[in-house]
């Protein structure tokens, strides 16, 4: 996953690197680098852990050249230390990479055959010596065109080289780049993002295209070398502002931000004069469609499987759900009325961007749910639902959760009614509750105290189980996620009802054991598998929505009571608990929250 930047200017380079680094950080923190070209020669500084230690270093303040590259790192070959940072050099040619060289090992071999020396334990530090060797017999475009043609694997890749004081080489498999144009200057960057403070003209790298960066020009080529004319994209130059406000953390303020996020979903998506749903340019005809596939990871694949239980419920459509990275190498059976649907915060987690990929070359439609509106799954999806959440920072994802959710919820009911499977009467009732949504998670926000008090028992425990049925399932998944994410305990999303068919065994006196129960059409089968678990020792933790009937269960620990609404709606209410419980949890721990360990905000390696 890993950021990479490159800098082709007229004025000092270091410090501005360093600024995008920053901006890069949520794709990896473990180790961060810098390389510049001066006076003929190629220098790096790199360090251990986040980019405040590289901007502490005072190498990097004495940084000199007009050109240069940089890289914040999430470790795939070698440990997360300062010798495996990148860029990797030899005394010609420098690199920053983002991805993963599957034939590192072959190529390493060859190369030290050939007398090359190998300083790390990265995959990337062959590329390197394989443009230095083919350097000696090629110019620069050929020895990048051979050097492509031998990795095999995924690579966003930013080079410069010792005796080039006007040049750097972009090139792209798998995972993604973008070039930038300034005035007299021109950037290299994994997104649009890192270089917006320099530039809102931006061009896309696609698969297999490679380019070559001068200060005042940028030229792109394909895969064998030939030239090609790109389109230049004018971006909005609005830079939002990150801050956390008065909130200790990120994450702490995206949970609060909620209401809005779904306020604006609404103001998007429903058309309050006529309570109806304004997705009006589906680009296929409603009997085009029998079956739907909804794919993601982590967080997005809980959405997905949320959104299974709503299109079944609420349309006459075959729904399915699948993890990218399974999806990817499976045999699947592509038929032509099937909708593909990509849910994806950043747009470009490489397992859902291959899935994707994968559907467009089998001819399928395909949607994409997505914040990133610039992103890759969004730019070659042929539909797309922005979800509108703002940038998330937190790792462990919040806002977009409950963003997609709702605009999944939207689709289905919009499918529903396209089809005729709602009646005019019932949709219009769901709209009218939906509105009311923002209101509910904002008073059900207000539950800390109690969150705060039962915290210290999920993270001083060995394990915790988080268990629902129907519409509360997915989200018992998603509580799980977040506290082991968060906490780095031992946690597991389990269907109620399955418990007896294995993991009950886990079960011992004290566990503390999640249970979802919404006075739903599940309420009185998941009460039943609760006293199961309370029977052999569990420490139960109920999160219900408020109601006038008693809960009818005995030696239940404690009970946390959600807001009300109707049933399809409920999963909103019971996800603020759980992130909440994970969120005090690891503050309790002293844990970074923001940037939990091993972890990056956009997975862009599979
Ligand atoms: C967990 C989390 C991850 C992401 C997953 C997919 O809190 O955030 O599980 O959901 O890496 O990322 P996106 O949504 O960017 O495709």
């Amino acid at each position: 996953m890993c950021g990479i930047i490159g800098i082709n200017s007229s004025k000092p380079v270091s410090a501005t690197i360093i600024n995008s680094l920053k901006k890069l950080e949520y794709r990896g923190y473990d180790s961060a680098g810098i390389a510049t070209l001066s006076s003929g020669l190629i220098n790096e500084v790199k360090s251990e852990g986040r980019v405040d230690n590289l901007e502490k270093n005072s190498s990097v303040l004495n940084m000199e050249g007009t050109i240069g590259i940089g890289h914040v790192r999430w470790a795939t070959h070698g440990l997360p230390n300062s010798i495996n940072a990148h860029p990797h050099s030899s005394q010609n040619v420098s690199v920053v990479h983002n991805g993963i060289i599957e034939n590192s090992t072959l190529l390493k071999k060859f190369l030290v055959g050939r007398g090359h020396k190998f300083k790390s334990q990265t995959d990337t530090e062959v590329i390197v010596h394989l443009i230095t060797e083919n350097l000696k017999t090629e110019n620069i475009v050929n020895s990048i065109k051979k050097t492509l043609k031998a990795l095999h694997g995924s690579f966003a890749l930013g080079i410069i080289f010792k005796d080039e004081p006007d040049l750097i080489v972009g090139a792209r498999r798998g995972s993604p780049l973008a070039v930038g144009y300034g005035p007299n200057e021109n950037y290299l960057g994994s997104d649009s993002y890192a270089l917006k403070s320099m530039t809102n003209k931006i061009t896309y790298l696609n698969d297999g295209e490679f380019c070559v960066i001068k200060k005042d020009h940028i030229e792109f080529f394909n895969e064998d070398g030939t030239k090609i004319n790109k389109k230049v994209l004018e971006l909005s130059s609005e830079e939002e502002k990150y801050d956390k406000g008065d909130y200790k953390h990120f994450m702490a303020k995206e949970i609060e931000e909620q209401p809005v996020t779904l306020k604006n979903g609404i103001k998007e998506y429903i058309d309050n004069a006529n309570n109806d749903i304004n997705i009006y340019n589906i680009p296929w005809e409603k009997n085009e469609i029998s079956s739907i596939t909804l794919i993601g990871c982590g967080t997005a694949y809980h959405s997905c499987l949320m959104a299974k239980y709503w299109f079944e419920e609420l349309t006459s459509l075959d729904v399915n759900v699948d993890i990218a990275s399974e999806f990817r190498y499976r045999k699947n059976r592509f038929k032509k009325d099937s909708l593909y649907i990509f849910v994806s915060q950043s747009g470009e987690t490489a397992d859902t961007y291959a899935a994707l990929d994968l559907c467009n070359k089998n001819g399928m439609k395909t949607c994409a749910v997505v914040n990133v509106i610039e992103s890759s799954i969004a730019r070659d999806s042929e539909f797309v639902l922005p979800i509108h959440c703002g940038t998330e920072i937190g790792v462990a994802s919040t806002k977009a959760f409950l963003g997609q959710i709702l605009i999944l919820y939207i689709l289905a009911l919009k499918l529903g009614q396209l089809r005729g499977d709602l009646e005019k009467k019932v949709l219009s009732e769901k709209i009218k509750s939906l509105k009311e949504l923002p209101k509910l998670v904002e008073k059900t926000l207000s539950i800390d105290s109690k969150i705060q008090n039962v915290s210290t028992t999920f993270n001083e425990a060995k394990g915790s189980m988080f268990l629902g049925r129907g519409f509360s399932y997915p989200i018992a998944l998603e509580g799980a996620l977040k506290l082991k994410e968060l906490s780095y305990v031992h946690a597991e999303g389990y269907p109620a009802g399955e418990m007896k068919h294995g993991p009950l065994a886990l079960i011992e006196e004290g566990m503390p054991v999640v249970v979802l129960a919404p006075r739903d059409n599940y309420y009185k089968k998941t009460i039943s598998n609760m006293q199961e678990v309370i029977a052999r020792g569990a420490k139960v933790l109920l999160i219900t929505n408020k109601s006038s009937d008693e809960i009818v269960s005995e030696n239940i620990w404690q009970t946390i009571e959600v807001e009300s609404t109707n049933q399809d709606l409920l999963p909103f209410l019971l996800t603020i608990p759980l992130q909440k419980l994970a969120y005090y949890s690891a503050l309790k721990k002293g844990f970074d929250i923001d940037k939990p360990r091993n972890l990056a905000k956009s997975v862009t390696v599979e």
